[in-house]
């Protein structure tokens, strides 16, 4: 039998699922999420807020970690 409940609209009286946009960053999501990726695999995350990387600069895609950031010049001298 399919899961009804992920092709349906949310219940009436449930809580919105809270996206929030952060500038150049990543898209914080509140968790559990499932995420289907370009190949039509799914990665799942538990975490309470989940950061999902818009660079696709990060090494562990599709979770941010951090890769978007400015590097310190100052660091590197
Ligand atoms: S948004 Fe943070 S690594 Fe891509």
């Amino acid at each position: 039998m399919p899961n009804a409940s992920a092709d349906q609209p949310n219940a009436p009286g449930e809580q919105p699922r809270r996206v929030t946009l952060a500038n150049d960053g990543p898209l914080l999501v509140e968790g559990p999420v499932e995420v289907v990726l370009d190949d039509g695999s799914t990665a799942r995350s538990d975490r309470f807020t989940v950061a999902l990387c818009v660079c696709r600069r990060s090494r562990s895609y599709p979770w941010c970690d951090t890769s978007h950031r400015p590097r310190d010049k100052r660091r590197t001298a």
